[in-house]
């Protein structure tokens, strides 16, 4: 009895494949098509995972002030630069904190995307003099920010901008590229969006040191970059459609504007023509220019009101118009 049982169960598998089996003689028409409809399923692995980041391409920010605007900017740049950069981020225990605070931002810091952190000891980024010193300190480059190569510098007063058609890949070729001072300049341009050849700065700074209450940092650094040997700076005109700051230029890939926003140059922003053509290619703009603030949260300009709605009408019998 107990042995009957037991060879039921052994014969129950072979039985059914068996069986199965059998359908497929004596249906082979049918069988065909069912074959034909199993999915059909790929395992190609990679033979070891990849990061999806370059390790030698690194987009900084530097910024003590925890600004409002700090982690919409922040999120704006990891948008429009390349996939591959990683984002790094320096700034006092209160900008930190302010960014940390993000849920976005914690989840880049979490996949690798993005570090934060207050600057190393003895570093300091309180005022032009301090950043200058920053960003021509041996250590900086060749400690800090390992393994950079290519370096993107970003301030909180610079854009770059969704609409432009331009790659920021296709200016790793220089070891320099920043906004134009000058069209005839050899090389040379503001640092505050720039373009770094990490290795080409090294070799400058462990042969000379800039002298404190000196030169800005782009400019001393660019004097000596530029003579380096085999040295590859963008010039005046190619600059210029990299960033504008002083000079006009057609679509340029980003802006630069001085002192977080507040000194727009008369070549760029001077006119209300200019002013309309760069909210229009670049509304990005809108995120750190204070130029509507005083619209927005001024009683006088926007009385107090429910619904408010934006250069609507406020008279009460207009349609469309909210009160
Ligand atoms: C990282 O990017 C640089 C510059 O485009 C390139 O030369 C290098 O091969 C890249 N490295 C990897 C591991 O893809
Ligand atoms: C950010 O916040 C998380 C969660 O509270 C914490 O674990 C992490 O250490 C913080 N990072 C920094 C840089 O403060
Ligand atoms: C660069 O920074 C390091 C670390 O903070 C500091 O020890 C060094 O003196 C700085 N170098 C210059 C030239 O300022
Ligand atoms: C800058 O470089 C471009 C392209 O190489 C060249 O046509 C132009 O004349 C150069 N401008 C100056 C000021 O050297």
């Amino acid at each position: 009895m107990e042995l009957s049982v037991k060879f039921i169960r052994r014969a129950l598998l072979p039985i059914a494949l068996l069986l199965f089996a059998w359908c497929f003689v004596l249906f082979p028409n049918a069988s065909s098509e069912v074959i034909s409809r199993v999915p059909r399923v790929n395992f190609e692995f990679p033979h070891k995972t990849r990061s999806p980041f370059n390790e030698t391409k690194v987009a900084l920010l530097i910024e003590g002030r925890p600004l409002p605007h700090l982690t919409p900017l922040l999120l704006h740049y990891m948008s429009v630069v390349p996939p591959d950069w990683r984002f790094k981020f320096f700034g006092s225990d209160e900008a930190v904190q302010h960014l940390n605070r993000s849920h976005v931002v914690r989840a880049h810091v979490n996949d690798g995307k993005l570090d934060i952190s207050t600057l190393p000891e003895g570093m300091s980024m309180k005022g032009q003099e301090a950043t200058s010193q920053t960003f021509t300190n041996l250590t900086f480059y060749r400690d800090v920010l390992y393994p950079a190569e290519f370096l993107l510098v970003f301030q909180t007063d610079a854009m770059i901008c969704a609409n432009s058609k331009q790659n920021l890949d296709d200016w790793l070729e220089y070891d320099w590229v920043g906004a134009s001072w000058n069209t005839g300049d050899r090389f040379g341009g503001n640092g505050g969006l720039s373009v770094r050849r990490v290795s080409k700065i090294i070799k400058v700074l462990e042969n000379q040191i800039r002298i404190p209450h000196t030169q800005p940092e782009d400019v001393w650094l660019t004097q000596r970059l530029g003579l380096l040997p085999g040295a590859h700076l963008a010039n005046g005109t190619e600059q210029q459609k990299f960033s504008a700051e002083m000079l006009f230029s057609e679509r340029p890939m980003g802006f630069h504007t001085g002192n977080g926003g507040e000194w727009l140059h008369g070549g760029v922003w001077g006119t209300p023509e200019l002013r309309k053509k760069m909210w229009e290619y670049c509304p990005e703009i809108k995120m750190m220019l204070p130029m509507d603030e005083e619209r927005f949260i001024d009683p006088k300009m926007c009385p107090s009101k429910q619904n408010w709605k934006r250069d609507a009408d406020t008279s009460d019998n207009l349609p469309g118009v909210f009160l």
